[in-house]
């Protein structure tokens, strides 16, 4: 099984979905003080968005500076994004703009912190995808 890596800012919505998950997982911190860890293995994405109305600053600078490294884009195989469908057509749009950007798919999106079927749907959907991708 790949692994997975995540952003998530004060609010901990995707820290709550992915503590449920009960997956190991490396938490990319909020600041930049405490450093930006490098994957040592093929992995998913959880990119929760934070767009203005125009669909601008999207994705954490936190995500895009973890992406930067060319070791840690060489291992991403694929994005799960956090949103909120409030947001309406910019719902998950950060997640969006990195699949097509590093030209992986996008797995799953979720709201906020995720209902039970999404902690299942994606434990399984990580399952398979591993499965089939390793
Ligand atoms: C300033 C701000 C802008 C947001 N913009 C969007 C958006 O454009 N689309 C969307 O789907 N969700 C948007 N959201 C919702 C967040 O993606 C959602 O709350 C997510 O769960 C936050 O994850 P976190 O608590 O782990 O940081 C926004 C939230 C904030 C605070």
């Amino acid at each position: 099984m790949g692994g997975l890596v995540y952003y998530s800012s004060e609010s901990g919505n995707t820290h709550r979905f992915v503590t449920n998950l009960g997956l190991p997982a490396l938490r990319i911190p909020i600041s930049p003080k405490d450093g930006t860890p490098s994957a040592d293995r093929p992995y998913v994405l959880v990119v929760p968005t934070y767009a203005d109305g125009e669909g601008r600053g999207s994705v954490s600078k936190r995500i895009i500076h973890f992406l930067n490294d060319e070791g840690n884009r060489k291992l991403l195989r694929g994005i799960i994004g956090g949103g909120n469908r409030n947001f309406g057509a910019l719902y998950c749009h950060g997640a969006k703009f990195v699949a097509q950007k590093c030209a992986v798919p996008l797995l799953y999106c979720l709201e906020l912190s995720g209902t039970p079927e999404d902690v299942q749907a994606v434990r399984a959907g990580l399952a398979r995808f591993w499965r089939e991708n390793t």
